[in-house]
């Protein structure tokens, strides 16, 4: 039996949904102490026990709530489905800080109409929790985007941004050493030109702060499906422009996000 249709602001609600109970299991089952379970591309790219859980509590509850979507997770890879809906989740967005009890790390649930590929898919809703802070994003497509939080819920709108000179702008970096090394060439030439930036830990988290005004750009190159799919969404929803490096479609060789007035002229400083 085929799934039944079901609209973008309701798989936002369960999008939102799945996202908070993660959130919960990740931030009050967080020990004191926590220890790397193994490590993945490099030494410092690391799974946490808890990454495992989250993206199990997951897998468990579309398994059973969408049997017929596929799902792209970051610590068990794919299972495909025959919707053609797919859900892509980070079950820990920030794992770093998480390791070292900085606070600014996310669950990140979104879901794509196509394959779980940012150079072909639609998405069509997300939701980034932030369980430190107790707030929720989340977004449908043509449906805005939205940040919930203890005193109620408020539509997001991503502001034009400022002249590049005053941008306040986040990034993050790969695990990758050589990687590293250009983004430190590209940062080198941009911090001058910028009011400062900001290194968060979690692409989500930067995403969702481009929308809610908390930055006024994020950019980074080497992001995964996982890392980016709920918080884009959130963006592009709120009016951000979300792109590459040239202006073309983002993915894994770069994505861009910012106000319309701001966008431009990072993209030339970053060129
Ligand atoms: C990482 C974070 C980080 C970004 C890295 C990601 P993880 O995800 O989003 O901010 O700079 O590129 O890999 O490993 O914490 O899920
Ligand atoms: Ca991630
Ligand atoms: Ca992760």
């Amino acid at each position: 039996m085929s799934t039944p249709r079901i609209t973008s602001e309701e798989l936002r609600e369960l999008a939102v949904q799945l996202a908070q109970e993660a959130g919960r299991l990740i931030s009050s089952g967080r020990p004191d102490r926590v220890e790397v379970a193994a490590t993945k591309s490099s030494p410092t790219d690391v799974v946490t026990a808890m990454d495992t859980a989250s993206e199990r509590l997951l897998r468990e509850r579309l398994a059973a709530l969408r049997p017929d979507d596929g799902l792209l997770g970051e610590e068990d890879g794919r299972t495909s489905g025959t919707s053609g809906l797919s859900w892509v989740v980070d079950p820990i967005d920030g794992t770093v800080n998480y390791l070292y009890g900085l606070r600014s790390y996310a669950v990140s649930v979104a879901v794509v109409e196509g394959e779980p590929d940012p150079s072909t898919w639609t998405i069509l809703a997300g939701a980034v929790v932030d369980p430190s802070l107790g707030e929720t994003f989340s977004a449908a497509r043509d449906g805005g985007a939205w940040l919930s939080d203890a005193t109620g819920t408020r539509r997001l709108r991503a502001e034009p941004g400022p002249e590049l000179g005053q941008a306040l702008v986040a990034t993050g970096f790969s695990y990758d050493a050589g990687r590293r090394a250009e983004q430190a060439m590209v940062l080198g030439a941009l911090l001058p030109r910028v009011r400062d930036v900001r290194r968060i830990g979690s692409a989500a988290l930067d995403l969702c702060a481009v929308a809610a005004g908390r930055v006024d750009a994020y950019y980074e190159r080497g992001l995964n499906p996982w890392d980016m799919a709920g918080g884009w969404l959130v963006a592009h929803e709120a009016g951000a422009l979300v792109t590459d490096f040239a202006g073309g479609r983002a993915g894994n060789h770069g994505l861009v996000a910012a106000g319309p007035r701001l966008h431009p002229e990072l993209l030339t400083a970053l060129g």
